[in-house]
């Protein structure tokens, strides 16, 4: 058996980075999920990225070191854990990069592998691992009351562009979890939520003309969304409508380059404006430069973890792909929904100012 993790040079950059730029997050994460005891749990580790760090490995020196398969069998025991993802492939990879580090062996876990078959949680093997597609930005399927603990590390914000899609996640999760159970989130310290505060203000421009506006949201080509303009600020929500009912509103389009059309007009102002949005802007450059500034390492793979990190910045600033809310933000929403012993944890303590931050909290 290797359990070693062999990242082929320059093709696993977030592997690479992850010793350094999520070691503080990730081990305190896997603290926050031993500090939950009950026997035999079911965890579900939502988005746990191909590698399935920290999961798989610990991290030694900066570097992947050896396998974590002792250390996740004392938090689930003869418990089963469920890796979730909305894509087929990663959770193919999530598989492999298990299997390699040795959690199928004896003693540890056994895959439940056919992905095709739907898990029936009324009856999960014991100290299984299953694997399961769940995009969050759909109806989260886990059955009410199912799971003790969900691990949603750098996930979440992906998936919800808007404060109400956020507030709809946490609360499917909310009716997931079983009487006392466990969320840990890990997130980043920072509020993107900018670009859809302008999408609102920009339509509300426009309904004070009186014309009723809805918003069509095409940044992210994956999924087209339609929002009409909301009620309060924070209610952005997704909405759909038939092509006909979408042929009688009036149009505010923003494209994914942050284009802004109104009745098929491009506005003058985009989405985000380097100048106007200054704030904006300079607020995703800093947390970046904190996040640079977290990696030493050889000069030949600096570069490449520079590039990496600069297209994430790029998108960010175009308000694209990376839609972290502030921790203050996701505890309030935890707070509404009904979830008790809100916590978070940013490692203030630090020589660094640390960029990530581990949110806890518990169901009644
Ligand atoms: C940056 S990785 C985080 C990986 C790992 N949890 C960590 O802490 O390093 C983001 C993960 O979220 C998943 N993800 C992104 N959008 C998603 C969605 N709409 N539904 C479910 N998972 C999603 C990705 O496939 C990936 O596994």
């Amino acid at each position: 058996m290797n359990t070693r993790l062999e990242a082929k040079e320059g093709s696993d950059l977030y592997v690479e980075a992850s010793p350094w730029v999520c070691d503080l997050l990730h081990n305190k994460e896997l603290e926050c999920l031993e500090s939950f005891s009950k026997k035999d749990p079911i965890l579900s580790v939502i988005g746990p990225g191909e590698k399935a760090l920290p999961y798989s490995y610990c991290y030694v020196d900066r570097k992947i070191g050896k396998s974590n398969r002792e250390r996740i069998k004392r938090i689930v025991k003869n418990g089963s854990i469920i890796f979730a993802d909305y894509r087929l492939e990663s959770l193919a990879i999530v598989e492999e990069t298990l299997e390699r580090a040795g959690f199928f062996d004896r003693g540890f876990f056994v895959p439940q592998r056919d992905l095709s078959k739907k898990i029936d949680f009324g009856n999960l093997e014991s100290s299984s691992i299953y694997f399961m597609l769940q995009d969050l930005r759909n109806p989260i399927t886990f059955p009410r009351e199912s799971l003790d603990m969900i691990d949603m590390t750098l996930s979440g914000h992906h998936a919800y562009t808007t404060i109400s899609e956020a507030r709809r996640i946490f609360r499917e999760l909310y009716k997931s979890l079983r009487p006392e159970g466990f969320l840990h989130l890990g997130e980043g310290k920072i509020d993107m939520n900018y670009p859809e505060e302008k999408m609102i203000k920009k339509a509300l421009e426009f309904e004070r003309s009186g014309d009723k506006v809805v918003i069509i949201d095409n940044r992210e080509n994956d999924k087209k969304t339609y929002i009409l303009p909301p009620k309060g600020l924070n209610e952005l929500r997704r909405i759909y409508l038939t092509p006909e009912e979408l042929q009688k509103q009036k149009k505010l389009e923003f494209d994914s380059e942050g284009n802004v059309f109104f009745e098929n007009q491009k506005l003058k102002n985009n989405l985000i404006d380097p100048k106007e949005d200054y704030y904006f802007i300079s607020s995703i450059d800093n947390f970046y430069q904190r996040i640079k500034r977290l990696i030493h390492p050889v000069e030949e793979l600096k570069p490449m973890f520079y590039e990496m990190i600069d297209k994430e910045q790029c998108q960010s600033g175009q308000g694209l792909s990376e839609h972290y809310l502030s921790p203050e933000k996701i505890c309030e929403l935890l707070r509404d929904q009904g979830y008790l012993d809100v916590d978070c944890f940013d490692h203030i303590n630090r020589d660094i100012y640390y960029p990530f931050v581990n949110i806890t909290a518990r169901k009644e």
